[in-house]
């Protein structure tokens, strides 16, 4: 994981923290009847919750940390006043469109529904720290199996790239549910434990286009306005170059693109029905 987080660059949302935390046993506090009221209440919308946390774990965690709980540059989230104080997003959204630029905070223009989901993530995040102790009594195996195993060859697409007798065989055996629904929201951190992002076989990409020579594709290290870094996988060598507009010429893939884009559609009931589906294959 790279530690070059320096201020005042923007576009440096190629980097990925994370920690595929037990945080999202988020999924089940909705369903605890009767849990106190907080300052901010239990998350209700889950799939919201979970698309929030992929919204800044790749956007805004290189520079706040995958959690929100402070980063390589930026400060923790949920204990910001203006997260707190903020209805739905309004605020976020607010302060998002202008960011401050000249104390290393980069402006977003991000769909308000967008807005709203990082604004469930982190307001979900501060409601389970307020409240360690649901932690133990969650379930998220609420949904319904059958209805899981039809979304995932149906509406889901999940079947396009995965199948429940190949590579997703036993994987209900493989992680217990919460570490299971952590797969799905957040499958790429694959690799060995303490490497860098870089060097997982799911990192986010990008191809280089000098305007003479060959292109060259690598795992992005940073990326920047400025610069660029790729680690080019197949010599085991980092290489950089300065940018300067369109030159070279930067592509950015994400191998997860598609898995991404899946679950950003999906309800909360897909998650739940998915999950308990994924759990059965055991
Ligand atoms: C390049 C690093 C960087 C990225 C990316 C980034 N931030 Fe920040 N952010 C900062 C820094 C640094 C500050 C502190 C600015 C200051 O000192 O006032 C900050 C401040 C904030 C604050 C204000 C906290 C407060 O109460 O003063 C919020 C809210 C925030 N960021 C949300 C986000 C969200 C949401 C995203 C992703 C969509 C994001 N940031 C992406 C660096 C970043
Ligand atoms: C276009 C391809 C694509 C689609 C569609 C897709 N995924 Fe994935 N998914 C991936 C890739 C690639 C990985 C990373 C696999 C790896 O690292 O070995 C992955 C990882 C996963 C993992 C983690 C597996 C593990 O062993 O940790 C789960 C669980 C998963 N996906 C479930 C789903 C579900 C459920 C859907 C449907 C809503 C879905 N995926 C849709 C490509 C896809």
């Amino acid at each position: 994981m790279n530690n070059n987080g320096r201020r005042g660059t923007r576009g440096s949302r190629g980097k990925i923290l994370i920690s595929a935390s037990s945080a999202l046993i988020v999924v089940a506090v909705a369903s605890l009847a009767g849990a106190q009221q907080q300052a901010l209440g239990p998350p209700g919308d889950t799939a919201a919750v979970e698309r929030g946390r992929a919204v800044l774990s790749e956007q805004c965690g290189f520079c706040h940390g995958a959690n929100a709980r402070g980063g390589s540059s930026g400060p923790d989230l949920t204990r910001s006043a203006l997260v707190q104080e903020d209805e739905n997003g309004k605020q976020l959204g607010e302060f998002l469109r202008v960011g401050r630029p000249d104390r290393g905070m980069p402006k977003f223009d991000l769909p308000d529904a967008r807005v709203a989901d990082v604004a469930a993530f982190l307001h979900a995040e501060i409601y389970l720290a307020s409240n360690r102790r649901l932690y133990k009594i969650l379930d998220v195996l609420v949904g319904d199996p059958k209805a899981g195993q039809a979304f995932f060859n149906g509406a889901g697409r999940c079947s396009a790239c995965h199948s429940a007798t190949g590579d997703l065989k036993g994987i209900g055996a493989k992680y217990d549910p919460v570490a299971l629904q952590g797969r799905i929201v957040y499958p790429r951190r694959g690799g060995v434990p303490g490497s860098p992002a870089y060097e997982d076989k799911n990192a986010i990409k990008a191809t280089i286009t000098p305007s003479s020579g060959a292109a060259v594709t690598g795992a992005i290290v940073r990326l920047t306005d400025f610069e660029v870094t790729i680690y080019d996988a197949a010599t085991r060598q980092m290489r950089s170059w300065l940018r300067n507009g369109d030159t070279p010429k930067v592509v950015v893939t994400d191998p997860l693109q598609a898995h991404m884009d899946q679950l950003m559609k999906w309800t909360d009931t897909d998650m739940h029905n998915t999950t308990s589906y994924l759990a059965s294959l055991k």
